[in-house]
């Protein structure tokens, strides 16, 4: 792959593209903003960390959506955050407009990228990306659930003790407070991850991975995370680029999987060249399923606010 660009220099484009250029993820990186000076400003810092970190990246930056132009993979990230007290949903009316703005400039610019959606509330975005866009569904997927993965890693370190990278995890569902830990779908290293947590345990990393982007805001109070959410769009621009093929939760456009049609949100899929291969279809128990339609009715509840 040639060429990302990133739309939105706030801290989580930022981050991202100084996170891909140390990984050398592609010779070209662009950074839009329409911010005066942002965009432009970021890309010209990250650069004079190119002789410290010894990449060969190059990044730029500026206010013109032309910077999108032939990008392969097109990272979106602008739009408004949330603050603390908000929810997600609640920056849903200010970035339509942002997203419907950034899909006319791809469609001019980029008429043949990967499109991959951060900008919250991300499952209802991705959905109406893909509308917006008229294009195949795999080319349109969200990340959420690879940030999701690593904030219920994280915890589950935390709370047994054990090494981080022998943790994997899966997380289902919408970006949202109704999202679905998968306790029963994660190992330590192909051991169950249940063979080392009790049931008030379990229940504890649940629910910091369900809250795990507010923890961060309420904390920080004037920043919501960046730095895992930008490691999680590097792992899956690396999956793109190098067609690695791996199974991470995306945000999906479902097509009947799980039950559902017409409709957008976190579940495995097989993520590599040309964007999401192959939707998995995990063996859900009743409880995990019951789960799994309770997130899917609070994006609905979103997408009917459209
Ligand atoms: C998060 O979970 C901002 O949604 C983002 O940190």
């Amino acid at each position: 792959m040639n060429k990302i660009s990133i739309i939105g220099a706030g801290r989580v484009g930022e981050t991202a593209a100084l996170t891909l250029a140390l990984q050398e993820m592609c010779p070209e990186i662009t950074l839009i903003d329409i911010r005066e000076g942002a965009a432009a400003g970021a890309a010209l810092d990250i650069m004079q960390t190119a002789s410290h970190f010894g990449f060969g990246s190059r990044v730029t930056g500026g206010t013109d959506p032309a910077l999108l132009q032939d990008a392969e993979l097109v990272v979106v990230t602008a739009g408004s955050p949330r603050k603390p007290g908000m929810s997600r949903s609640d920056v849903l009316g200010v970035n339509v407009a942002v997203i419907n703005s950034v899909c006319d400039h791809v469609l001019e610019y980029a008429p043949n990228a990967l499109l991959l959606m951060v900008t919250n509330p991300v499952d209802v975005l991705t959905w109406h990306a893909w509308k917006r866009t008229g294009w195949e569904r795999n080319r349109i997927f969200g990340q959420a659930g690879v940030l999701d993965a690593s904030r219920m890693a994280c915890f589950i370190a935390e709370e047994t003790g054990l090494s981080v990278r022998d943790i994997h995890t899966m997380v289902i569902g919408g970006h949202g407070d109704h999202m679905v830990p998968l306790t029963r779908f994660s190992t330590v290293n192909g051991v169950p991850a249940t063979t080392f947590m009790d049931e008030a345990t379990i229940e504890r990393v649940n629910e910091r991975t369900r809250h795990g982007g507010a923890e961060v805001l309420a904390l920080r109070q004037v920043s919501s995370a960046y730095n895992a959410p930008a490691a999680a769009i590097a792992t899956m621009a690396d999956a793109i680029c190098h067609d690695r093929r791996r199974v991470l939760p995306c945000v999906c456009n479902l097509d009947g999987e799980y039950g559902y049609w017409d409709m957008t949100a976190g579940v495995p899929a097989i993520l590599g060249r040309n964007g999401i291969e192959q939707v998995v279809e995990l063996p859900l128990d009743e409880n995990e399923q019951a789960g799994f339609d309770a997130s899917i009715d609070s994006i609905r509840a979103d997408l009917d606010s459209l």
